[in-house]
């Protein structure tokens, strides 16, 4: 596979973020039982994708996003991330891929509940060293891209559902990952803030960051551009989303997301 820069990279890791897995199983063992999650997926998401999971609950859809995430590992299979084998990448290797290749959303936001909203966006920022200034300014922007430029001192509790799940998502790009990975993000949320969230995460793909969403709901998985469905640890369908949905949003959203990319090139250029 070639290592030219993908074009939503902005040239600044100068790898592919196609995700490639082969043969995927998962057992846990709990006591003497044996559950396998995953039992035998194999799957090709290419750069620019936005991949919709759908299937039952208990059909192996975090694992598997946890596996893509390189939270967890398979038991068998193989799994490549822009042409390297995810099992060969040494623990730095790794914690780079976790820390600036893949952004993650939770069902449950996942926000410490102490910190306001532009603390807890910087907080990937801090486990990577960028120096305090930089860091602000790097989660205040993620933080207007996602419409809370009025909310960056309000802890949690002191925001919707909807709202919380937005400095997620801002905690996710701040980063600027090439993939963002979301676990039904919209799983807690009304239909409004629910189509907010996709209209977000619609922005992002078409700025060239690969989204792959869980969601049991199928207005939801309208938005993607591909659905791939599970069932009992397997893979039943995969198909393109012929009539796709398109959340309403305002312009100004692109030009965020937009200028979030050159703040993360910046950075990166800068140290
Ligand atoms: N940490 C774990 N230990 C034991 N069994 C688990 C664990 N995580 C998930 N499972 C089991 O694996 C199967 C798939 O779970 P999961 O991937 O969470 O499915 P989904 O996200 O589609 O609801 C389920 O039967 C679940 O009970
Ligand atoms: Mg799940």
């Amino acid at each position: 596979m070639g290592a030219s820069p993908g074009p939503n990279s902005a040239g600044v890791w100068g790898e592919l973020s196609v995700i490639e897995v082969n043969g995927l199983k998962k057992v846990y063992r709990v006591g003497s039982i044996e559950v396998a999650a995953l039992r035998g997926v194999s799957l090709r998401i290419d750069e620019g994708e936005f991949v919709a999971i759908m299937g039952p609950s208990g059909s192996g859809k975090t694992t598997f996003m946890n596996i893509l995430g390189c939270l967890d590992q398979p038991t068998e299979g193989s799994y490549s991330l822009g042409g390297v084998l995810v099992s060969e990448m040494d623990d730095t290797e790794l914690a780079r891929v976790r820390n600036r290749r893949i952004g993650f959303v939770f069902q449950t936001y996942n926000l410490l509940p102490r910190l306001n909203a532009v603390a807890n966006v910087e907080l990937p920022l801090i486990y990577r060293g960028v120096p305090r200034r930089t860091r602000r300014l790097l989660a205040v922007r993620a933080l207007e891209a996602v419409g809370l430029k009025d909310r960056l001192h309000h802890k949690p509790s002191e925001l919707s559902g909807g709202q919380q799940q937005r400095v997620a998502i801002a905690r996710s790009l701040v980063t600027h990952p090439q993939i963002v990975l979301a676990d039904e993000p919209t799983g807690n949320l009304d239909t409004k803030s629910g189509v907010e969230i996709m209209a977000i995460f619609q922005a992002l793909n078409d700025s060239g960051i690969t989204v792959v969403l869980v969601t049991h709901n199928a207005d939801i998985a309208q938005y993607a551009k591909r659905i791939v469905r599970f069932r009992d640890g397997l893979i039943v369908s995969d198909e393109a989303v012929s009539s796709r949905t398109i959340a309403e949003r305002d312009e100004s959203l692109d030009a965020l997301i937009a200028g979030l990319t050159e703040g993360a090139a910046e950075e990166v250029k800068a140290g």
